[in-house]
């Protein structure tokens, strides 16, 4: 059974200054979401909020599974995951890097290599692996970072500007990794300033505006 995600009435201020203004919305139906707005409209915010790294003012964030609201504890922040614009990766190798998640886990060495190697292949960093990530463009960062998310194979994932600063055949790369994660039945929620790229990949489409959210 999937995990969804309901949103109440959400209020979040930034000194004195409201940027969420009551924002309503039921994520339930799996997919790709795509949130547009303008720079500043509160998106950052609202990923945050929804990703339970921060919490709101006012309203509710709730995750349901097979009817039951669930516990905000350490096995549901397990199931989530945001992959942020600018992707900090540590001194050591890409294969490391993404190793990480699952070493921490106590995950077997033998699951963790193939785990790794697959999703390498999938974010096309095969030939990387072995370079030390703090020399990568920062298309393949940007990979790097969507790869450690995978890896702990989420079953929310929140990408804020995944192709932000990233040229054209890494965007093209980002793109076709997106529906792929779909298929795996991962719900993806992720900003853009890019109307193209918001209609060809989405399922929904969202703009916060006016601290509000809203059918796109
Ligand atoms: N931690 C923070 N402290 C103060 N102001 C913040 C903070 N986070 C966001 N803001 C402000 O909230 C507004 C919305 O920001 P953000 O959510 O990053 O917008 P977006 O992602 O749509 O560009 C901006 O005016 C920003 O300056
Ligand atoms: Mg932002």
């Amino acid at each position: 059974m999937s995990l969804s995600l309901k949103i109440e009435n959400v209020w979040k201020s930034y000194n004195r200054e409201p940027v969420l203004k009551g924002c309503t919305y039921s994520f339930d139906k799996g997919g790709i979401y795509a949130l547009m707005g303008q720079n500043g409209s509160g998106k950052s915010t609202l990923l945050r909020i929804c990703s339970m790294i921060e919490k709101p003012d006012k309203g509710i964030v709730s995750y349901i599974s097979a009817g039951n609201v669930l516990e905000q504890d350490i096995s549901l922040k397990r199931k989530i995951t945001l992959v942020l614009p600018t992707v900090g990766v540590f001194n050591d190798s890409v294969y490391r890097n993404v190793a990480y998640g699952l070493k921490i886990r106590g995950i077997p060495y033998k699951e963790i290599r193939e785990r790794v190697c697959n999703i390498l292949e999938l974010v096309k960093l095969t030939h990387k692996k072995d370079q030390h990530a703090l020399t990568l463009s920062s298309g393949e960062t940007q990979r790097v970072g969507i790869a450690r998310a995978l890896i702990i194979k989420p079953e929310m994932l929140f990408l804020d500007e995944p192709t932000a600063s990233v040229d054209t055949a890494n965007t093209k790369i980002i793109e076709d990794v997106i529906p792929e994660m779909k298929s795996r039945g991962i719900t993806i929620i992720l900003t853009t300033h890019d109307q193209l790229q918001a209609k060809r990949l989405a399922d929904q489409l969202l703009i916060v505006k006016d601290g509000k959210l809203i059918n796109g």
